[in-house]
């Protein structure tokens, strides 16, 4: 999270001076209050007590403007920090490898990619105020010892207690966040496979028992919420009472110093306001330390993607993919998913340039996973995949990528026009190159339809077809990003 905000020190420099202004404009109006009280209306001088009483108004309107300045800095700098961390991780979820895409589940993703994040986000928009609240602690704490050392004794001799309490309460509260925001993970999974496998759920009747799983993850997340919301129940009233224990200490002790003719009434008044003030920074305190544990639960989950390091990348002195007739050719390749038992084993191919090969075999074979290794999406575990001699995991990966097409078996539709969704990988690509792509799949379709013509309405899956069973493509030369060919 330090990372995250450290391009934008300056915001935060700025929101700390505003916090400042802001804390020294507020503590100072009990001061001026007090010196009204005794110099203006305990000495029956109206001159005095309007000179106070302007001063009040213009340290007043000073702290106005720094309230509503500190507010926009710190939606600033938290909106700020969301975008960039939002982007960071999706830029980095498209860097890793096809494997962890496997294991992955979509929900936790998209929940780390949004309610994690926004939980970072409430904390950077709590940092200036908190700055602001301590500051204002600090400052009532300094003050009252000036004026009476015993009377800010009476005042304040409870706060360590708050010190003890907030321990325990942050952590408490870190395996709660914790697992509340894992449960919003498996929540939103259910919620995502609901959507995208509708057609499955209606097709079995299984619409009663994916409620059901839905109800079970939505009955752990109001649990986690409600465990949440129990701790800062117990710990939020002591917040609330340590300033009233104040209150009494000061009408205990300052009110007998002031029979006794020790103290003024204007320093009771004063002391009483500034005790007064502590109510809304320890408010701030208590948010601030449940909503840190939360966060520092959701950075981790955040932190744990960005972790981890794509495995499929150029190696060290990658050459660039030389142009050639397309052979491909696998030599004593084997490979396996995971740890688990080799799907390819000893597998030796030759598929000369311009030959057009149809893998055959029976179901699970291997044959797709032929085709994946050619664009290393995996791999391989022995052996070599060449493309016109160069082995692919010593050539740059862009150029492999850009060099082989695929049609998946699963097709995805991105919300966006025909024509974009052919185009995909390469936006620019001419109209001319869009329908050569359509004409390839269907001979005659590009003079049937235009590509421009249908938009779909979201970004949808649709089942295997069984034209798809040829896997992979040797297009070299061509640009691959046609994603149709
Ligand atoms: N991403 C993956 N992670 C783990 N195992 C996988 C993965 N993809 C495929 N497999 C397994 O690898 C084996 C080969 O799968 P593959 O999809 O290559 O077979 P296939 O010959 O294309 O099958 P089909 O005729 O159904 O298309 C299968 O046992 C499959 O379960
Ligand atoms: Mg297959």
């Amino acid at each position: 999270m330090r990372e995250t905000v450290r391009p934008y020190a300056w915001w935060v420099v700025l929101g700390v001076a505003v916090g400042m202004m802001w804390t020294i404009a507020r503590i100072s109006v009990p001061t001026l209050t007090g010196e009204a009280i005794d110099r203006g209306i305990e000495r029956y001088d109206s001159g005095a007590l309007v000179g106070w009483t302007v001063a009040i108004l213009a340290v007043g309107s000073v702290q106005a403007v720094c309230t509503g300045l500190r507010r926009y800095v710190a939606f600033r700098l938290a909106l700020r920090t969301e975008t960039d961390l939002r982007m960071r991780l999706v830029a980095h979820l498209q860097r890793l490898h096809f494997a962890f895409h496997d294991t992955a589940q979509t929900g936790q993703l998209m929940a780390r990619a949004n309610t994690d994040i926004q939980q970072i986000h409430m904390v950077v928009i709590l940092i200036p105020l908190t700055i602001a609240s301590i500051l204002t602690m600090v400052g009532v704490a300094s003050i009252l010892i000036a004026r009476s050392p015993l009377l800010a004794l009476f005042a304040l001799g409870t706060l360590p207690f708050l010190n003890i309490a907030a321990t325990r309460f942050t952590r408490r509260m870190y395996p709660v966040g914790l697992a509340l925001q894992e449960e919003l993970g498996d929540l939103a999974g259910v919620v995502e496979e609901s959507v995208t496998g509708v057609r499955v759920v209606k097709g079995f009747g299984a619409e009663r028992l994916q409620v059901d799983r839905l109800a079970v993850e939505a009955e752990s997340v109001y649990d986690r919420s409600i465990d949440q919301a129990r701790l800062r129940a117990g710990f939020l009233p002591l917040i609330d009472l340590l300033p009233t224990l104040g209150l009494v200490g000061i009408l205990w002790y300052g009110g007998h110093q002031v029979l006794e003719g020790n103290l003024t009434i204007g320093t009771v008044i004063a002391a009483n306001f500034y005790v007064l003030m502590l109510i809304w920074p320890l408010r701030m305190l208590g948010m601030l330390l449940g909503q840190i544990s939360r966060a520092s639960a959701s950075a981790g989950r955040i932190h744990e993607i960005l972790a981890t390091e794509p495995e499929i990348v150029d190696t060290p002195g990658a050459a660039p993919l030389a142009p050639g007739p397309g052979e491909v050719r696998f030599e004593g390749v084997r490979f396996a998913y995971g740890s688990g038992r080799p799907v390819l084993d000893g597998l030796d191919l030759v598929i000369r340039a311009g030959e057009a090969v149809a893998l055959v075999g029976a179901t699970a074979s291997g044959k797709t996973t032929v085709a994946r290794l050619v664009p290393r999406f995996y791999d391989v575990d022995s052996g070599r995949v060449l493309i016109d001699g160069a082995d692919v995991r010593e050539t740059r990966l862009a150029d492999v990528r850009g060099a082989v097409g695929i049609v998946f078996e699963d097709t995805f539709l991105f919300s966006d026009t025909v024509r974009s969704n052919i185009a995909f990988a390469d936006p620019e690509a001419p109209m001319e190159a869009v329908r050569r792509a359509l004409d390839l799949r269907e001979p005659t379709s590009s003079s049937r339809t235009s590509p421009r013509a249908t938009r779909p309405s979201s970004a949808s899956t649709a089942t295997r077809s069984p034209a798809a069973s040829v896997n992979g493509s040797r297009s070299r030369g061509r640009s691959s990003p046609i994603r149709a060919c």
